[in-house]
């Protein structure tokens, strides 16, 4: 095994992603920053300088267990405390699998503002993948919005509440193309949005024919559920979050925020032309007002230009549900790859998620509990016994009166409180996490969310519309070949069951992988085999005269 080493800069630098200009918070000066390649049990070391000026930063790599390296997962409030401007941070870590990986921001909204990336595990010498192909090649997806994260935020904190609505374009490999003509604003400075700067220019995916390409498709956006495809091509989808699937052909490929996936193309088509790539949000009302993302696709040996000669195709109904929740219930781990999961739980959470107000303010809760991180770390106040930082009372593992609760309406939740509670698990425990969609504050409307789970993968046990029920659902629960994953859909006024081991010491985030989401309230804490984890490092509780340092 080798030792990866990278050094990062962070700044705000002025960019045009979808043409129109910003400040996006660059890695040695490029959004979706540089790719970490790596082997199966190799170690990465990256260097992080936050040259943010008045904005603290701390980066997480998603679907990195650390195994050993807790401190390492880049949660400021959960696992460390914030790199404050000007200050280094080392994150030192094994890549424990292979497999498709992101990294991305983790601080307030941040991961909005274009710090992310993707990382690509290879198997060990000698070890073949269970399918063929060429050449690879990672595209990460992302919705894009022309607002500071900051004036997001603060709107969402706000009364009146301000919502961030909806994205002003979909990005493919951290490239759109936003209509500049929309900004009817006479005043605007002419460099501010312009269609022929060559930061906007299509992100173009030269192919040769009859090859096979292996397109590892991820996504990081901020709020939006997406379709993928690729004008007259099938893909095959073959890994879902780093775990082999069985084999499924498709021609749209849903995509949440947080999941990353492998499909295959032949390029076996008509070599003189090209094609679209394109992206489309799904799953929202206002999805209309979000132009696809577009590429292209480009046979060699033309001459990579701009643009295909059709129109590009349509995505999927934004509305369908039942294309995605097939999608999601197609999804198998691969035969010969199957691992089983445990037979039995000896825990099971049944986490309800509700829109609410709290003292005035919009908040999302699960259990009728809204997320408040502490002043102090939680992997620092539990390995130093600082039981005064964080409330320690349990929140609860199901709504009092979950049985009577209708999903299907507006509720008012009047008793919904925030809390920085958190799950302290036993350790090595099974665990059987049921994630219950329901109505919004909104009649008649609940959406797909994707959750996410910290230092784990997890089995995807079922998924079912309405209702869970504890008696009979259970029953149906797919425990011959279930996937493993690590982010999930939870479809609208459905649930999803999952089962994990709390095997890994540590503190460990599981929330909603949309930023606004998290920001309102959207997560709980694990805790497990605290008393397992090593001599934390110094380099978390930030150093120096930093030490200490309270968020304000
Ligand atoms: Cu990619 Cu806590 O998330």
């Amino acid at each position: 095994a080798r030792v990866r080493r990278y050094k990062w800069d962070v700044k705000y630098e002025f960019k045009s992603p979808d043409c129109y200009k910003k400040l996006v918070i660059t890695i040695n000066g490029r959004s979706p920053g540089p790719s970490i390649l790596a082997q199966q049990g190799d170690t990465v070391v990256v260097e992080v300088t936050n040259g943010l000026v008045t904005e603290n930063l701390a980066i997480h790599w998603h679907v990195i267990r650390q195994i050993g390296s807790p401190w390492s997962d880049g949660i400021e409030g959960v696992t460390q405390y914030p790199i404050l401007p000007g200050d280094t941070f080392t994150y030192r870590f094994v890549i424990d699998r292979p497999g498709t990986y992101l990294y991305h921001a983790h601080y307030r909204m941040q991961r909005d503002a274009g710090l992310y990336g993707s990382i690509r595990v290879s198997l060990p010498d000698g070890v073949a993948e269970p399918f063929a192909y060429d050449y690879d090649k990672s595209i990460v997806l992302n919705d894009w919005y022309h607002k500071s994260t900051d004036e997001q935020a603060v709107g969402l904190s706000s009364i009146p509440f301000v919502w961030v609505e909806e994205p002003q374009s979909l990005l493919i490999q951290g490239k759109g193309k936003f209509k500049c003509s929309k900004l009817a604003s006479p005043t605007l400075d002419p460099a501010a949005c312009n269609a022929t700067n060559p930061e906007c220019s299509p992100y173009i995916l030269t192919v040769i024919p009859g090859k096979t390409y292996r397109l590892r498709i991820s996504s990081v956006t901020a709020l939006s559920a997406l379709s993928f495809q690729i004008e007259g091509h099938k893909m095959t989808i073959v890994e879902a979050d780093g775990h082999y699937v069985e084999p499924i052909e498709a021609q749209h490929l849903f995509i949440y925020s947080g999941e990353t996936y492998s499909v295959l193309i032949k390029i076996d088509q008509e070599p003189s032309r090209y094609y679209w790539i394109t992206t489309n949000v799904v799953g929202r009302n206002d999805a209309a007002t979000t132009p696809p993302g577009l590429a292209v696709l480009n046979y060699y040996p033309n001459h990579p230009k701009w643009v295909p000669p059709t129109d590009p195709p349509a995505g999927p109904i934004w509305n369908d549900v039942a294309p995605r929740l097939a999608q999601s219930l197609a999804i198998k781990a691969r035969q010969g790859y199957v691992r089983t999961p445990p037979h039995k739980s000896d825990k099971v959470i049944v986490f309800l998620n509700t829109q609410n107000k709290i003292n005035g303010y919009f908040r999302w809760s699960v259990n009728n509990v809204s997320f408040t991180l502490p002043h102090t770390p939680y992997l620092i106040a539990l390995k130093d016994n600082l039981h005064h930082v964080f409330d320690q009372r349990p929140p609860p593992d199901s709504l009092q009166d979950f049985t009577n609760y209708d999903i299907y309406r507006v509720a008012n939740n009047t008793n919904a409180t925030s809390s920085n509670a958190i799950y302290r698990l036993k350790f090595n425990a099974t665990v059987d996490i049921i994630l219950q969609n329901a109505n919004t504050m909104t009649v008649n409307n609940s959406e797909t969310h994707p959750w996410h789970l910290h230092g784990h993968n997890f089995w995807v046990l079922g998924y079912g519309m309405g209702k869970f029920e504890a008696n009979n659902d259970p029953k149906k629960y797919n425990l011959a070949n279930p996937i493993m994953k690590n982010t999930v859909p939870v479809h609208p006024y459905g649930w999803t069951a999952l089962r994990f081991v709390a095997d890994n010491p540590g503190v460990w985030l599981f929330h909603r992988h949309i930023e606004s989401h998290l920001y309102m309230g959207m997560a709980v804490v694990f805790e497990e085999g605290i008393n397992r984890v090593g001599k934390l490092p110094m380099e978390i509780m930030g150093c120096g005269e930093t030490k200490g340092f309270k968020r304000p």
